[in-house]
């Protein structure tokens, strides 16, 4: 597929966590869920400069460092002020224990 990176090995990444990660130009975060699930979306907070890699997943949420403000992680959008842009979202991989992400 065209857009599609490889980000790391899937251990790399603990279940609870979300992480940064920049390519070319931008910024994304990827999250593991509890549930080991793995979601995308662009990194920076659309409240303010703030990275969500350094945020906190709570269930299928993600909460912002900066001021507490939450984005569902499967699409995206606002779920806790004040943050109330959604995020874009991206499609993400797991093959032969590699974490890969969509970012066409
Ligand atoms: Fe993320 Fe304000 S910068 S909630």
């Amino acid at each position: 597929i065209n857009g599609k990176i490889e980000v790391c090995s899937v251990d790399k990444i603990i279940k609870g966590e979300a992480v940064r990660f920049d390519f070319r130009d931008k910024t994304y975060a990827i999250y593991r869920t509890n549930d080991d699930q793995f979601y995308a979306t662009d990194g920076m907070c659309t409240h303010g400069n703030a990275h969500l890699g350094d945020g906190v997943v709570i269930g299928e949420t993600i909460e912002c460092p900066k001021h507490n403000g939450r984005f569902n992680l499967k699409d995206g959008s606002p779920k806790r002020l004040p943050v109330c842009v959604g995020l874009k979202t991206y499609t993400t991989y797991v093959e032969n224990q590699s974490l890969y992400l969509d970012v066409s």
